[in-house]
């Protein structure tokens, strides 16, 4: 049956209200709820002998894997590296015995990121893939195969994809913590009860909508916008930019929050909106002294936070937006919520075409 948009303007925005249902839907097949276990599907090598893991991706599926390298570090200390697909190959990566190279993709098509599983094939590497087209050339050529079901996505710019991406990979380092012996059963299932409040979590930070479209006539008008995020947080931002330029066409750029210092504050004036994505937490301290950095500078801030953030340093922003209180680990699932929606909002401000960007493919199968 053809695909409907139902009561929405655009695929996108449905696909960004399918958040919650899709996520949840991922998330059933990779937790057991009974004993709170993360569980994969069937694969034959011995997860415990992988010493290290190569993330190859490319767009939206690089940033769910640039979240992913914080994850693998922290639970299961994996030494990870990360590449976009079209780089990797030609720069003579260093691929050993007992690697993991995990590729992840929504097509499961996309020709560099095809090219780089194949090299990593030939070089001995154990292939993970996690990919939302289960039929797809890469989901036939993986080791392990882990599917998102976030179902068929039609809106160019991907976004329901990528917070199932997360999530699969949030449950996918969760178990590579455990097979090394990195984390207690007891920590597993703590892990387990934070992914399993992502939907919710995803529901409130939907709520918001309306704020977010009253809000997007402020971006609307500028040339340039840059985003800031710290850690986890920081893909994120890369995520907003990305999102931004792909549907609306304003040039944005992300920043890790700490870097603009040395570079991009040059930039900042009254016309040049930043977007702050910082969850509270013991990071906010230091986001909120590169807010003044920017304020200083007449600098207009947009801050994304919850209600703790948004009391402490909400004032004398251009605007804020109240995502829900959220443990750092779904932090970057839920923030990916307002990403999504301040592009989606500005582009319907400019009138650009949402589902099918200019120049841009859903799967690109050229080099
Ligand atoms: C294209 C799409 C993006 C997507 C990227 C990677 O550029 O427009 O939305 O993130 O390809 O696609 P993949 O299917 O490999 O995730």
């Amino acid at each position: 049956a053809a695909i409907e948009k139902g009561n929405y303007r655009h695929f996108m925005q449905k696909e960004i209200f399918e958040q919650p249902t899709v996520v949840a839907q991922t998330l059933s097949s990779y937790i057991r709820q009974v004993d709170q276990t993360v569980a994969l599907p069937q694969f034959d090598f011995d997860l415990s002998t992988i010493n290290r893991v190569t993330i190859v991706a490319c767009g939206t599926s690089y940033y769910a894997g640039m979240v992913a390298k914080y994850w693998f570090e922290q639970f299961a200390r994996l030494p990870v590296d990360i590449d976009f697909a079209s780089e990797f190959r030609y720069r003579e990566p260093v691929l050993e015995p007992g690697g993991l190279a995990l590729f992840i993709s929504q097509s499961g098509e996309t020709a560099d990121t095809l090219a780089a599983l194949r090299h990593c094939k030939q070089h001995g590497q154990t292939i993970a893939v996690v990919v939302n087209v289960p039929t797809s050339s890469m989901a036939r050529e993986a080791d392990l195969l882990l599917p998102t079901h976030a179902g068929p996505e039609i809106g160019v710019a991907s976004t329901k994809a990528f917070t199932c991406q997360l999530a699969v990979l949030a449950a996918l380092a969760a178990h590579m913590a455990v097979a090394r012996g990195r984390m207690t059963r007891a920590e597993e299932a703590e892990v387990v009860v934070h992914l399993l409040q992502a939907p919710a979590s995803l529901n409130a930070a939907l709520a918001h909508d309306a704020d977010i479209a009253a809000m997007a006539h402020l971006i609307a008008p500028a040339r340039d916008v840059l985003y800031l995020g710290r850690g986890p947080d920081y893909p994120l931002a890369l995520e907003g930019a990305l999102k931004l330029k792909e549907i609306s066409y304003i040039h944005a750029e992300g920043y890790a929050s700490g870097e603009m210092k040395h570079g991009p504050i040059a930039l900042i004036d009254e016309a040049v909106p930043v977007i702050v994505l910082a969850p509270s937490g013991p990071l906010f301290e230091k986001t909120v002294s590169n807010m003044q950095e920017v304020r200083a500078r007449g600098g207009k801030i947009v801050l994304v936070s919850d209600r703790a953030g948004l009391d402490e340093a909400g004032e004398g922003c251009l605007a804020t937006i109240e995502m829900p209180r959220v443990h750092p680990l779904i932090a970057p699932l839920v923030y990916a919520v307002p990403v999504q929606l301040i592009a989606y909002h500005v582009a319907c401000v400019k009138g650009t075409d949402v589902d099918q960007p200019r120049n841009l493919a859903k799967s690109v199968t050229v080099e």
